[in-house]
């Protein structure tokens, strides 16, 4: 594992210093919605081990680990890991890494919430992603739709890599990738904006 001086630092002290008041951020509220409709759509099992990739504070990890054995919640951000970690959540460990730099497992499924969009290399992480999953693994990603560049204010300090995505673009990256049947479902509607509204996708899709 990479020590703390190779992770990018603008990227890590964005989430690091937005973490203490992270859950209470309007964005992260409405995000709120986005784990009971992914429990209902993604068939977790109770033998399953996930990877929630971009963790944060564990709002996805939270949800999804009473249906499974372990969530390993993966972050760069040491300080959005720590607030994770002050909830105590059966089942989750944190692990501080950046995704480029290896995983010590193999998953059942990677699920991850607004965190795609900080990745400049998306063909590369659904590798990562593919690599890293078990044999009829799956994947259940969340995330915004093409958007005009308007949902964050500050790109550059909060590294914004894209502004959402293109579901046939990204759905080829993932079968480039390996992955088969990459489906799209909206998950939510995120306001923001006065009044502006831009949809979330859940794409899921399988390793064969
Ligand atoms: C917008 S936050 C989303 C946090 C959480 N999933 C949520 O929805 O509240 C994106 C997170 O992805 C993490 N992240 C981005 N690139 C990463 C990488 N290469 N490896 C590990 N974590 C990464 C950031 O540190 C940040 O905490």
């Amino acid at each position: 594992m990479p020590d703390a001086s190779s992770f990018s630092s603008s990227f890590s002290s964005f989430f690091d210093r937005a973490a203490g008041e992270w859950d209470e951020r309007p964005t992260f509220r409405q995000l709120s919605a986005v784990p009971r409709r992914l429990l209902r759509a993604v068939p977790f099992r109770a033998d399953q081990h996930w990877l929630d990739f971009g963790a944060g504070s564990g709002l996805l990890a939270a949800a999804i680990a009473p249906r499974v054995r372990r969530v390993t919640a993966l972050d760069t951000s040491a300080q959005m890991l720590r607030v994770l970690d002050e909830k105590n959540v059966p089942r989750v460990r944190t692990l501080r890494a950046d995704i480029f730099d290896g995983l010590p497992d193999s998953y059942d499924g990677v699920a991850s919430c607004m965190a795609l969009h900080h990745v400049a290399d998306t063909a590369s992480l659904l590798r990562v992603f593919h690599r890293h999953l078990k044999p009829g693994g799956l994947l259940a990603l969340v995330d915004l739709y093409r958007e005009d560049g308007s949902f964050h204010g500050d790109k550059l300090a909060r590294d914004v890599c894209h502004f959402g995505f293109e579901p046939d673009a990204l759905r080829a990256l993932a079968q480039e990738a390996g992955f088969v049947d990459p489906h799209f479902e909206e998950i939510l509607r995120l306001e923001k904006n006065e009044g502006r509204i831009y949809p979330l996708f859940l794409m899921q899709a399988r390793k064969p």
